[in-house]
């Protein structure tokens, strides 16, 4: 009796909400099951199921397509910044800092955006200029390995529309749920809880991994089963457990509301779920979070056996950035435990450059920690996109950058701290067949293990100026 009561007021309410958005009619959320969680949320990005396998088996541990375009940070000459040619060259106004807060602060105002502003925004011609982008130091020596941007070229007016849908809960079925709920930015672009939740409070089997410093990456998902960000994107609308939405659903829903329509028949010349996905991953590329104590310990390092008095004579230009790097050092410290961790993380040591490497701190291929393989139905991560056995439990390496931010950790959740992390490489992993290699005993004494915890945690850095507000009415 309660049951059903409670059960018909939930419909009652979903019913209103739904009146209320003007949107179609709500699809029955689909009932908890926590067995198949894991297998449902891994699945159901209908679209996503038969990625570019053959394409993408490339991508795991023994095979290394990509290190060549991966310069790892510490080896990179080129992190050392140019002289600041802001002031001369820079001023062109298509050249952008990605992270700096005139690209994702929203259009300016307060309250939902109207019409009127964005009509005067969509007739700057400035706003569609196609921009030219650098990143910020550490990120920076990854130039090379931007993806996405000749097919989906990036634009402030894309930004910004993107921007307004990735915080809109009207792309769910329920208007309850938006990107944000699981990648906030006051969460790290992440979500502190185990598992994600979606609409009707369900939850599927995997962590919400950050959204930010996705420029640098092109296979999205734990399992890369998506080939890019716009593909990324599309998977959650329909994903039942996320937003339970269809993608005819989402678009007749987004088009009833006037600014979306105007914005996207403007910047996309048509109004479908790719266009929506196009200016999604365009506001996730311009999320890229800012230089670490480590990024600027790591620049001035490698500067500090020169000079200043001999560089000051013999070149003003390099003295000029040795002054710059010694002063962001000192105001952006390390301590010295961080420093003894950073020789850990690179070194023999802890060997977690094996897989940690690159400006952005991973090497975008597959892993088999041992991560929930003591489970009676393991999740089989990678195998589930490339049919191949030996990628049994492999899961996409994550970016170390702000890591501190965004527990709970691995593809399921289930380590709370940096430290517990810590405790799993230093057993060695969970012994199974298809344990990486990589993955030894490392026998770290308490202080190592606290200086590895201190290093990571010095690779936090800025994060962008966003606006989680202002919406279109
Ligand atoms: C209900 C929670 C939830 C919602 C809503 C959600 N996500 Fe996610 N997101 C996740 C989870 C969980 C994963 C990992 C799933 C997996 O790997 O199978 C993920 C993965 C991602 C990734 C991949 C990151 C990487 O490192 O590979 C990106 C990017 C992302 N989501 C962006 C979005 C965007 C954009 C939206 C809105 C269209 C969105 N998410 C909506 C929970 C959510
Ligand atoms: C063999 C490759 C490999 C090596 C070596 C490695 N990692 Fe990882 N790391 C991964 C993969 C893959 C995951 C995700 C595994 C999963 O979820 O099943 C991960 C996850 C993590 C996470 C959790 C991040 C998050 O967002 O959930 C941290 C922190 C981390 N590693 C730190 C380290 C440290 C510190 C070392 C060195 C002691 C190290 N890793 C060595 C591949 C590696």
């Amino acid at each position: 009796m309660t049951i059903n009561k409670t059960a018909s007021s939930y419909l009652l309410l979903t019913a209103l909400v739904f009146s209320f958005a003007g949107c179609q009619e709500a699809k029955s959320p689909i009932p908890k099951d926590d067995a198949t969680a894991a297998n449902t949320a891994a699945d159901s990005d209908e679209g996503l199921t038969e990625p570019e396998a053959s394409e993408q088996s490339e991508d795991t541990e023994t095979t290394d397509t990509r290190t060549e375009k991966v310069a790892p940070v510490v080896a990179d000459e080129n992190a050392v910044p140019e002289k600041s040619t802001a002031t001369d060259e820079g001023t062109a106004s298509n050249k952008v800092m990605l992270g700096s807060p005139e690209l994702t602060a929203g259009i300016p105002g307060s309250g939902p955006v109207t019409m009127e502003e964005i009509k005067v925004w969509l007739d700057d011609p400035k706003n569609h200029e196609v921009l030219e982008i650098e990143l910020p130091l550490g990120l920076n020596a990854g130039a090379g390995q931007i993806k996405g941007l000749e097919e989906n070229p990036l634009t402030r007016a894309k930004i910004e529309l993107g921007r307004q849908l990735y915080f809109d809960p009207r792309l769910s079925s329920d208007t309850s749920v938006s990107c944000a709920s699981c990648h906030h930015p006051d969460e790290g672009f992440a979500k502190k809880t185990q598992f994600g939740e979606g609409i009707g409070g369900q939850k599927g089997g995997r962590n919400s991994p950050a959204s930010y410093n996705r420029i640098l990456s092109d296979a999205q998902f734990w399992d890369g089963r998506a080939a890019s960000l716009e593909e990324q994107a599309k998977g959650p609308i329909q994903n039942p457990i996320e937003m339970g939405n269809t993608h005819e659903a989402c678009v007749e829903c987004l088009k009833a509301v006037p600014a979306y329509e105007l914005q996207i028949n403007k910047i996309f010349g048509e109004f479908s779920i790719d266009a929506v996905a196009k200016a999604i991953a365009s506001f996730e590329r311009a999320l890229v979070t800012g230089p670490s104590p480590f990024d600027y310990y790591d620049r001035f390092s490698r500067m500090e056996q020169l000079d200043p008095d001999e560089l000051k004579e013999d070149d003003p230009e390099l003295y000029a950035t040795y002054v710059t790097a010694k002063a962001d050092a000192e105001a952006h410290p390390m301590s010295e435990s961080a420093k003894r961790g950073k020789e850990i993380f690179f070194g023999v040591k802890g060997g977690c450059t094996a897989c940690h490497v690159g400006p952005n701190l991973t090497d975008e291929k597959y892993h088999n920690l041992g991560v929930g393989m003591d489970k009676e139905k393991p999740d089989i991560g990678r195998e589930e996109v490339t049919k191949d056995e030996k990628d049994r439990g492999a899961f996409k390496t994550p970016t170390i950058r702000n890591v501190a931010l965004t527990p709970p950790y691995m593809h399921d959740g289930s380590q709370k701290t940096l430290l517990e992390v810590v405790e799993w490489y230093d057993k060695g992993g969970h012994t199974n067949p298809h344990l990486s290699d990589k993955i030894k005993k490392l026998n770290l004494t308490d202080q190592e293990k606290a200086d590895l915890v201190a290093f990571m945690e010095a690779c936090t850095g800025e994060f962008p100026k966003v606006e989680t507000e202002r919406l279109p009415e």
